[in-house]
């Protein structure tokens, strides 16, 4: 990503978020990732879109997939009265889960020199990024605590925001937290659009950066 494509996007995701948040904090949750490194983070180290601005591409792409998910799939459901979901999701609500669904990765990742053997055998090194976790919180979890630091979730929101990641994150762990996943997917449709669109972009619409 060039310089000029980093801060059109940070311009896109400042506008995106003055459009359809209004609650009370945005301002200072804006404030916050503007004095952060938000704008110029990866968004991983080794998969989608691990390269300078990735961060917040990736947010963008997920509000723009979750919105085409809601649009497409979960609203005609709703009104229909074929989804097992009866009430409408505010697109406030969408953004705010969408847009913001990975502030926990704000300061997490470092550059580093990396090494690796080329062609010939022989070691060279390569830019890359080193997770450094000064608060490890969890993933989700700790997005939803830092943007409580500025605003009030709903609870569709923090659910949607806990359990964005769905089963990836969940291997290790046991059935009561499967449980809890499951329980808050059926609870909160918003969980299922937020957890869908965070996969779907980060697999079909963002590439990884393999340094040579
Ligand atoms: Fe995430
Ligand atoms: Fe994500």
């Amino acid at each position: 990503m060039t310089p000029s494509q980093v801060e059109a996007n940070k311009q896109q995701f400042l506008s995106l978020c003055r459009e359809h948040i209004h609650r009370e904090g945005i301002e200072k949750v804006l404030a916050y990732l503007e004095n952060s490194d938000f704008f110029t983070a990866p968004s991983s180290t080794n998969f989608h879109l691990n390269e300078e601005g990735g961060l917040c591409r990736h947010s963008i792409n997920v509000f723009e997939t979750a919105c085409k998910l809601y649009e497409h799939i979960a609203l005609p459901a709703i009104r229909s009265g074929q989804s097992p979901f009866t009430e409408e999701i505010p697109l406030e609500s969408i953004a705010i889960a969408a847009l913001l669904h990975d502030v926990c990765k704000v300061k997490f990742y470092h550059k580093v020199e990396k090494w690796k053997k080329d062609a010939h055998n022989k070691w060279v090194s390569y830019p890359g990024y080193e997770v450094r976790d000064d608060f490890p919180f969890g993933h989700g979890e700790k997005s939803c605590l830092m943007l409580g630091w500025y605003m009030r979730l709903k609870p569709d929101e923090m659910l949607a925001i806990r359990w964005h990641m769905g089963m990836f994150d969940m291997a290790e762990n046991g059935s009561s937290q499967r449980y809890a996943f499951y329980a808050a997917t059926e609870k909160s449709a918003l969980v299922n659009i937020i957890q869908s669109a965070d996969s779907l972009s980060a697999k079909l619409l963002e590439q990884t950066t393999v340094f040579v």
